[in-house]
């Protein structure tokens, strides 16, 4: 009998970061169609949580492609949960930052992961707007081929932060989330919300911003970044394929004397 590829004891990481970008790239032309046309929204586990039918249709798409090429792998994918089974397991995030893709605000992605035997060996961000595939394997990360490094602020004075925090969830949880955030918008040079962990952590890791925090990601928002943060030579905290918080930041920045060092997981 033939193994499938998941039954096979190596993995062509290669071929795993091909799919993950041809899966990517496959839903592209119909996020940049929907972008802007202000599609109806529905909401999931609260309003602050939409979803719209393109995040469905991409998600369909992208499990398309992946089963075609590695069929019966396990996947994890926000809007379809888990199927499958066997060492190697995707993460897939149809679109990170769904709130900006239903309002028309251009920063979203489609953030799919690749994990073997629970180590994560190819990851791809990939910004529909701008074009820009972001992808990471166990050899190295890029950005539309080219090679990215984490490189950029030393500490907060100088640093961009990239952040969510403090979400509803943690604001109920008690004032300290906003006195913490306060301490983040002392503290950095700069704060910003601009929503998508995944296309946040491509950002750090192309030298594009130098912080990333988070609470509660899944991890289809953050397995692909966490590849590239790392792969790019930035600082990755948390674990990617667990629900819980992250902070990324470029190498060399002094997280010992930050303000984020108090919520370094
Ligand atoms: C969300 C975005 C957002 C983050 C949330 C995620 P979604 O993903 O990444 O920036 O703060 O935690 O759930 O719902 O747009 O895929
Ligand atoms: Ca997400
Ligand atoms: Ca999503």
């Amino acid at each position: 009998m033939n193994a499938t590829p998941h039954e096979d004891t190596s993995f062509p990481y290669d071929a795993l970061l091909e799919t993950a970008s041809e899966a990517a790239r496959a839903v592209g032309p119909r996020l940049r169609k929907a972008f802007r046309s202000r599609p109806e929204v529905a909401t999931k586990s609260d309003f602050h949580d939409p979803v719209t039918e393109h995040d469905k249709a991409a998600e369909e798409t992208i499990r398309a492609v992946i089963g075609g090429r590695w069929p019966g792998s396990a996947v994890l994918g926000e809007e379809g949960g888990a199927t499958g089974s066997g060492r190697l397991r995707w993460y897939v995030d149809p679109i990170d930052g769904t709130a900006n893709f239903a309002a028309g605000l251009p920063f979203f992605c489609v953030s799919i992961a690749a994990a073997v035997d629970g180590e994560l060996v190819a990851g791809v961000v990939y910004d529909p707007v701008r074009d820009d595939e972001f992808t990471a394997s166990t050899a190295g990360a890029w950005c539309n081929g080219t090679p990215i490094r984490s490189a950029g602020a030393a500490g907060d004075r100088e640093a961009m932060l990239l952040t969510s925090y403090p979400t509803p969830r943690d604001i109920a949880a008690g004032d300290e989330a906003l006195r913490r955030y306060g301490r983040f918008l002392t503290s950095f040079s700069a704060v910003r919300r601009v929503g998508s962990a995944a296309l946040k952590l491509a950002h750090v890791a192309a030298g594009w911003s130098d912080a990333a925090y988070g609470t509660r990601a899944n991890p289809w928002d953050v397995a692909a970044g966490a590849l590239l943060v790392r792969q790019a030579g930035g600082v990755y905290l948390g674990d990617p394929l667990a629900t819980g918080d992250y902070l990324a930041c470029v190498g060399g920045f002094d997280l010992a004397a930050s303000a984020l060092a108090e919520v370094a997981p």
